[in-house]
């Protein structure tokens, strides 16, 4: 058995631990994996395919990014080329893809993604590719999972960072507007920002009036509490608004989200008095040695997914729901994002802690 792996999307603490764990369970059966380079482009001509050995996965559990590297560009089905206009046009390479992973004698892809590249392997095997997918993004939006592997390690280091902006916020007697990933999604600014006592936390899925959050501001002032901390999801928008890009789609890429946080600032400023200051915590929260607990749930996913292609199961995707470790079909994923509830344990433990949700 020959097992091709791919790491696609941005990258997320635990993809090491998943690519070992995938080589070392398939070495104890006795079957080759190979790594492809660079999202799918290894397979469509760029960078190539790595022979992945258990040598070669030797301490790599505990180290951020992927050995495989990736991309968010890399869509076979929508590839860009320049055209000799010098155009960027996305052309469909799906079959040229295919015809190379049957030229390397594969027998099964394991695609280790997001939303984005778990569609990619969904489309793959509705093509007739053996494909397993593995949830991966810091964001946690994947459905069918209670938690993908990176949003812990994503969440342990907003909340340091928002723990250590306190110290400086409260001796200024400012306000702190932090803003943080997850896109459409509000996990880690939700997770982050109780763990690390936020007074304001806004999110995607609760649109916030700006008032309200200036409420909360001038009542903590009242209250002889000179400073407020305010974490703010980048896909975090006003009642009266969209949100917030720092640039638009260009061929084969994604909106940029970005911005919100310095708004939120400006108008905290405007309408309280108060000093204001904002700060992105960006790609911070991408990096760094994975949580103990992603590099178990990364090490589970492999195995699981090596499990999977043991069993003949494609088109599904690994699943950690507890108290088991599942498989789910693609189709129940695809396309369907994992929002906050707002009914959920976290938004009501937030409301009850007096935390602002600006709504
Ligand atoms: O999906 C993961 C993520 O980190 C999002 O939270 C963020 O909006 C996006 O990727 C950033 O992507 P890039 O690395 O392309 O700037």
């Amino acid at each position: 058995m020959r097992i091709a792996i791919s790491t696609g999307g941005g990258d997320a603490p635990g993809l090491n631990a998943v690519i070992r764990a995938i080589v070392l369970c398939a070495h104890t059966r006795g079957w080759q994996t190979y790594g492809i380079r660079r999202g799918y482009g290894g397979l469509l001509g760029d960078d190539g395919i790595m022979t992945l050995t258990p040598d070669k996965v030797r301490g790599i559990t505990h180290l951020g990014g992927t050995i495989l590297g990736t991309t968010n560009r890399g869509n076979p089905f929508r590839w860009v080329v320049r055209d000799a206009s010098g155009k960027d046009v996305e052309v469909d390479r799906s079959d040229e893809l295919i015809a190379a992973f049957r030229a390397s004698g594969f027998d099964a892809l394991i695609t280790i993604g997001g939303d984005g590249s778990l569609k990619i392997g969904y489309d793959l095997w509705r093509k007739g590719l053996p494909v397993v997918g593995v949830p991966k993004t810091i964001d946690n939006d994947v459905t069918g999972t209670l938690a993908t592997f990176g949003f812990d390690t994503a969440v342990a280091t907003a909340t340091d960072a928002i723990d250590k902006l306190h110290s400086t916020t409260e001796s200024h007697e400012r306000v702190m507007v932090v803003e943080l990933m997850g896109r459409d999604a509000g996990w880690i600014a939700l997770h982050s920002g109780i763990a690390a006592s936020a007074d304001v936390i806004l999110i995607p899925e609760i649109p916030f009036d700006i008032e309200k959050v200036c409420a909360k501001v001038r009542a903590r002032e009242q209250a002889g509490r000179h400073f407020s901390m305010v974490v703010v999801g980048e896909g975090a928008r006003p009642l009266k608004g969209g949100i917030v890009l720092l640039e638009r789609r260009a061929a084969g890429t994604v909106d940029r989200l970005g911005g919100i946080g310095s708004l939120v600032a400006r108008a905290i400023s405007e309408r309280t008095g108060k000093e204001t200051r904002s700060l992105v915590l960006g790609h911070l929260q991408r990096g760094g040695s994975p949580t103990t607990f992603d590099r178990l749930l990364g090490l589970r996913f492999g195995a699981a997914a090596v499990r999977a292609v043991a069993d003949g199961a494609f088109g599904i995707m690994i699943g950690y729901n507890p108290p088991v470790i599942n498989r789910v079909p693609m189709q129940e994923v695809i396309g369907k994002a994992k929002h906050v509830p707002l009914d959920s344990d976290t938004v009501l433990t937030a409301r009850e802690l007096g935390i602002s949700l600006g709504d």
